[in-house]
């Protein structure tokens, strides 16, 4: 059984107390109690909480003192002192009371070294390491290595560390790691990825998780639109991101196998590289060319889905534009752009398509039976505009292909832009009296929560995913 362990990094004795209470209170079932935290260790640590195990962590380079200050703890009732495999003290006190730990803060290694650092931790204690997850190979790394200590039946702590080590925290009961480090407020959380005590409680030992994968992740808002919508839907899950770089895309099926992933959404830059590693494709993602949510059925079988073209439909219905037989301008002509066109084509929109680079434009428009523009050809006379460019958003050029004069009260306008939330499109339309607009937030959040109901078969909650998606408005 995975305990949680609650962190206590506090200064004062006082300090401790409180927060152990807090912890225990949150749902602790074990503490790690950070003296290290502290500006000078007190004589006496008879303030070391009683009421669950206590592993006892003093960091140092120096092992001068340390070994009293150990031996103190472990008089004072602390189950396991935690010393590091490079100290001269990981063989003075009995196994049974030591954890002897090994952190790497760079990388993974492969699962054999892993075992092989593991056996040589054991002659000390409980061994315990912490890696830091770099994308797919590292947790497959993590998770053989698992299988392996999990049959020894002798106890261990395994974690990866990182954003990316967040489902290892998560499925910590699958790995079988003795103890799950958890923060006990989100501030206090001494390491990316690492949930609170809360939180890993409210998870319990089996929930649904869902997934992002995509490279880089760093600013991707998903994890708390969809957080908050498991939250509001009252079901014990957790969205994590699987950052994965191109090269480590192949061993994705087998990373949502093994961690018993329910799904994951799939963004830049691989909605078209990750329909060779599924099973089934829907028609829309046929369509769209491009994948952003596959569901791992229960006997591991991947299909992918586009729920992209749910979200441009719920933009498209925000601005109540009746689209068979709308004349209808897409700006654009990539992979958004062709999702766009997709949606509007199969509803019985007529399509005109513009870009910068016309000949992509018109190959869309022969594949779509829709017809292409140039831009300075442009004229009035659309029932609505959309805008599938970058164009507009923070950090790109904010000249945008449409011209301000084909902007008329007459004309709806979606900006797949989200950031800025009023785009120079947007403005130009709110300036022409364009009869409604609309920018790309209400895409996303449609499309996350057409990716939940997939995945969890529960409506998911638009207001809380709103909320959670933050930004202006
Ligand atoms: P996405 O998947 O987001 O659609 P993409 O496939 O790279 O991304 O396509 C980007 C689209 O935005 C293209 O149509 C591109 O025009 P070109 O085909 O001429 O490259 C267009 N685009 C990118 N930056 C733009 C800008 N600053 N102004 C106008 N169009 C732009």
């Amino acid at each position: 059984m995975t305990l949680i362990c609650a962190v206590i990094a506090a200064d004062t004795p006082k300090a401790v107390t409180a927060m152990s209470a807090e912890a225990l209170a949150a749902g602790a079932e074990a503490f790690e109690v950070r003296l290290d935290a502290f500006a000078e260790i007190p004589d006496d640590l008879s303030f070391l909480p009683t009421e669950k195990p206590v592993i006892a962590t003093l960091r140092s380079e120096e092992d001068e003192g340390r070994g009293e200050i150990f031996a103190k703890a472990l008089a004072c009732g602390a189950a396991y002192v935690d010393i590091e495999s490079d100290s001269v003290l990981r063989n003075v006190f009995p196994q049974t009371r030591v954890i002897c730990s090994h952190h790497d803060f760079a990388k993974t290694p492969s699962a054999w070294e892993i075992l092989h650092l593991f056996r040589d931790l054991s002659t000390s204690g409980v061994p315990k390491a912490a890696f830091m997850v770099r994308g797919p190979r590292d947790l497959l790394e993590i998770r053989k290595a698992a299988v392996v200590l999990k049959q020894s039946g002798e106890p261990f702590i395994l974690i990866g560390m990182g954003a990316a080590g967040e489902i290892t925290r998560v499925r910590a009961a699958d790995i079988g790691s003795l103890v799950s480090y958890c923060a006990v407020r989100p501030e206090l959380a001494s390491a990316p990825g690492q949930i609170t005590v809360v939180e890993a409680a409210d998870l319990g030992t089996d929930p649904v998780i869902t997934a992002i994968t995509g490279w880089p992740l760093e600013h991707t808002r998903s994890p708390q639109m969809h957080n908050a919508a498991f939250r509001a839907a009252g079901i014990a899950g957790r969205y994590v991101r699987i950052p994965t770089p191109a090269e480590e895309l192949p061993l994705l099926p087998e990373v949502l196998r093994c961690y018993r992933i329910r799904g994951t959404n799939v963004t830049i830059p691989h909605k078209q590289a990750v329909i060779p590693l599924l099973s089934a494709v829907s028609a829309e993602a046929q369509s769209a060319e491009a994948v952003n949510t596959i569901l791992v059925s229960p006997a591991g079988n991947l299909t992918g889905t586009n729920t992209d073209i749910a979200g441009i439909a719920a933009a498209v219905a925000a601005l109540r534009v009746t689209l068979s037989g709308a004349r209808v301008l897409v700006a654009g002509a990539g992979g958004a752009a062709r999702a766009a066109v997709a949606c509007l084509t199969a509803a019985g929109a007529a399509v005109f398509i513009t870009n910068r680079s016309m000949e992509k434009a018109e190959a869309l428009a022969v594949e779509f039976g829709a017809a292409a523009v140039l831009p300075h050809a442009l004229t009035a006379g659309y029932d609505l505009i959309i805008n599938a460019t970058p164009a507009g958003m923070s950090g790109f050029s904010s000249e945008i292909l449409i011209p301000e004069s084909i902007l008329t009260p007459q004309t709806a306008v979606f900006d797949m832009v989200y950031e800025p939330e009023t785009t120079p499109l947007l403005a130009a339309a709110q300036a022409a009296g364009c009869h409604a607009a609309v920018c790309g937030k209400t895409m996303l959040i449609a499309q996350a929560a057409a990716s939940f109901t997939l995945w969890t078969g529960t409506a998911a909650d638009i207001a809380a995913m709103t909320a959670a998606f933050g930004g202006e408005s």
